[in-house]
């Protein structure tokens, strides 16, 4: 089940919305992650960027077959070989991954009302203790140039309250400007 139609404009527009590179600064995403997955990779445009970063492999996931095609295309491109775009369904099938087994999760542009909790939940199954999650999505403003409706956006308080709801702790919230809010929160188990 998709998460909605994507609606996704042309590679080349939304590619201008996001300054990845900053973007990692702000979350947290650097050379210390082993394992990283992307939810709903698109074009990849955070997968690849992630992969030339991280130690270990970067699992994309997309339900769209175009989409895992052109990350593969990418990965191939940039002679990438940690990264594993996996065509799926993380809503009706989960990631496939293990219990406690990645390190830093991107929902980027990802989560919306409609059941969100589904991905949160998948996402703190898979985390090792004491590792990220990273949310990005849309300022809630109807004039951003791209977004969901706004009745399925969330307010990045409603992000943090449903991550906290999910068992997520200690959230940070940034912005993104012009059009995005970030938010890190921690699978902290209290085990160190
Ligand atoms: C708005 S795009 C965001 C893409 C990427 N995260 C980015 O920010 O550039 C959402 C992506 O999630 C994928 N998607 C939606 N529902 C999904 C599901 N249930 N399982 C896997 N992928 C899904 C879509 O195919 C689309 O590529």
């Amino acid at each position: 089940m998709k998460v909605r139609e994507s609606g996704m404009p042309q590679e080349k527009m939304w590619r201008k919305f996001f300054d990845v590179e900053r973007i990692f600064k702000v979350m947290g995403i650097d050379k210390k992650i082993e394992n990283l997955v992307d939810f709903g990779c698109g074009y990849g445009i955070f997968t690849i960027p992630a992969a030339k970063i991280v130690k270990g492999k970067v699992y994309a996931l997309d339900i769209e077959p175009k989409m895992i095609k052109e990350t593969q295309r990418k990965a191939r491109e940039h002679k990438l070989k940690n990264v594993k775009a996996i065509l799926r369904d993380f809503m009706s099938d989960g990631t496939g991954l293990e219990d406690e087994s990645v390190d830093y999760v991107i929902l980027f542009n990802i989560l919306i009302k409609d059941r969100p909790n589904k991905l949160l939940e998948e996402a703190y199954r898979i985390l090792k203790p004491e590792r990220r999650v990273g949310i990005i999505h849309w300022n809630y403003d109807p004039t951003t140039p791209r977004g969901p409706p706004m009745e399925l956006r969330l307010k990045p308080e409603q992000s943090i309250e449903l991550a906290v709801n999910s068992g997520f702790n200690h959230p940070m919230k940034y912005d993104l400007k012009p059009y995005h809010y970030g938010i890190v929160l921690t699978k902290d188990t209290g085990e160190k």
